[in-house]
């Protein structure tokens, strides 16, 4: 073999070398170092930001324009998901995708009895949240055989068409919401592989 081609099959190990290495480092540095705690509010942050979008800049600024309203029936009637709906639709679609992943809202007055808390887990959070609103609940869930990382997060009044839709509400338990409330909470669970 000439030197030359000595030298170029030298570098092409090393450069596979490296470059493998380099794409597994890589990898597990992504997947292994970030934790639950950290991943969950990652996720609550995308969620809040496009639920308030939706709220502020579609819902509120075409009710106050006089072009179309929200309505839980809008399949059926000419009018935008309210935001809660909004919210379940896109966790259902999530689902679809096959990720572990799923969140709802839940209340401890909820306008839908459905999204009452369920659990031990759920109802101590709710508390939590609703007295120290700046501080998620998180923890771990057996259900089952099966474990979820769950949190927490409050709800707030973002809007006043928050406030107004939940006072009117006459299937509320509360009628005297303020702007930046808490409502209830954002709750995302996680499922952890066996
Ligand atoms: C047009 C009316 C309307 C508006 C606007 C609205 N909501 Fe609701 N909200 C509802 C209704 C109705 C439900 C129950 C939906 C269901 O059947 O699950 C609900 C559900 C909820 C729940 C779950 C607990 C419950 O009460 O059933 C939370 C938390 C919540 N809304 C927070 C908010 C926040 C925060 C905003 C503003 C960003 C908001 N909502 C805007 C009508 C409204």
């Amino acid at each position: 073999m000439s030197a030359r081609r000595w030298f170029v099959g030298v570098v092409s190990v090393a450069i596979y070398v490296i470059g493998s290495w380099g794409t597994g480092q890589a990898g597990k540095e992504s997947a292994g170092s970030v934790p639950l705690e950290t991943v969950v509010d990652y996720i609550h942050s995308v969620l809040e930001a496009d639920r308030t979008f939706y709220t502020v800049h579609v819902v509120e600024r075409m009710q106050r324009r006089g072009v179309i309203g929200s309505s839980e029936k809008w399949r059926s009637e000419s009018a935008l998901p309210i935001p809660a709906q909004f919210f379940q639709e896109s966790s259902s679609l999530a689902a679809l995708t096959g990720s572990n992943v799923r969140y709802r809202l839940i209340s401890l007055n909820p306008i839908n009895k459905q999204n009452g808390s369920r659990t031990e887990f759920e109802q101590k959070a709710l508390e939590a949240v609703t007295a120290h609103p700046e501080q998620p609940y998180k923890g771990l869930v057996k259900e089952g055989d099966a474990r979820y990382f769950q949190a927490v997060y409050a709800d707030h009044a973002v809007s006043q068409n928050c406030v107004t839709c939940h006072n009117a509400d006459p299937r509320s338990a509360k009628h005297d919401y303020k702007l930046n409330d808490v409502l209830g909470g954002v709750l995302i669970s996680i499922r952890v592989p066996e």
